[in-house]
């Protein structure tokens, strides 16, 4: 069975909503492919005007961030179902940023991985090793853990609607890609645990991304690899390079 290829743009915290509305009209015709998901992640504050500006495209709309109550006395915070009436489809889950800055864990995380199917959003789920891991060679290891844990009590049938991103750390807006090579070895790993927790029709389903300094040079050959299904991609999604990666 072919996974269809899914190329995601994680804006971050980088769009006012003008920005944002402009950025969609430049990359209308860019991003055009009846073959690939393409996704907008967008900051908060610009999903409503993103969710208007891409009707009628391919555009797919996610979000960065949620928490995982549905309402209350949670100050500042948006909730999924609140992301489900906006127009979003899919939500970036366990983000290297998210973990390191704002101090999720697993733990949240997985609450967050579930909350999330619950409210019809398809998470896109993040993993990745710091380059300590990477240079100790325990992020084989690492990876698998998160996985486990992130996807605890998460059925067969929600996994099939997932898409797990591989992000080493190392290579997040650095300009340090990971080899075609090396993602390739951990995103076969990725869909081997999948194997393993759940079965083979499963893992065959999983949509699997790389993410790191994806760039109009070298999505092709990283997208070329059997376990890549796509791509999550922060500075070159806000450029018209985005639509490069689109066709690549
Ligand atoms: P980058 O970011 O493409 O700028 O490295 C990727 C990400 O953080 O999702």
């Amino acid at each position: 069975m072919a996974r269809r290829r899914i190329i995601a743009g994680n804006w971050k915290m980088n769009k006012t909503p003008s920005e944002a509305v402009a950025l969609c009209a430049e990359l209308k015709d860019l991003v055009k492919n009846d073959a690939v998901d393409v996704v907008y992640c967008v900051p908060a504050i610009d999903i409503v005007p993103v969710v208007e500006a891409v009707k009628g495209t391919n555009v797919h709309v996610g979000a960065e961030n949620f928490y995982i109550e549905d309402k209350g006395a949670f100050t500042g915070e948006i909730s999924a179902p609140m992301l489900k009436d906006a127009g979003v489809e899919y939500i970036i889950i366990g983000h290297s940023e998210r973990r390191d800055i704002f101090g999720e864990n697993d733990v949240l995380i997985n609450q967050k991985v579930k909350k999330a199917f619950e409210a019809g959003l398809k998470p896109i789920l993040c993993c990745g090793e710091s380059l300590a891991l990477r240079k100790a060679g325990t992020y084989q290891e690492w990876i698998k853990r998160q996985i486990t844990w992130d996807l605890s009590g998460v059925t067969a049938d929600q996994v099939k609607n997932l898409v797990i991103a591989y992000e080493p750390i190392w290579a997040i807006g650095t300009g340090e890609t990971a080899t075609a090579d090396q993602a390739e070895e951990v995103c076969k790993m990725i869909r081997e645990t999948i194997a393993e927790m759940y079965d083979a029709p499963t893992a065959e389903a999983v949509r699997i991304q790389y993410g790191g300094s994806m760039n109009a040079g070298n999505a092709a050959e990283l997208l070329s690899k059997a376990d890549i299904d796509g791509g999550l991609i922060g500075g070159a999604s806000l450029k018209p390079d985005f639509g490069k990666i689109v066709n690549a």
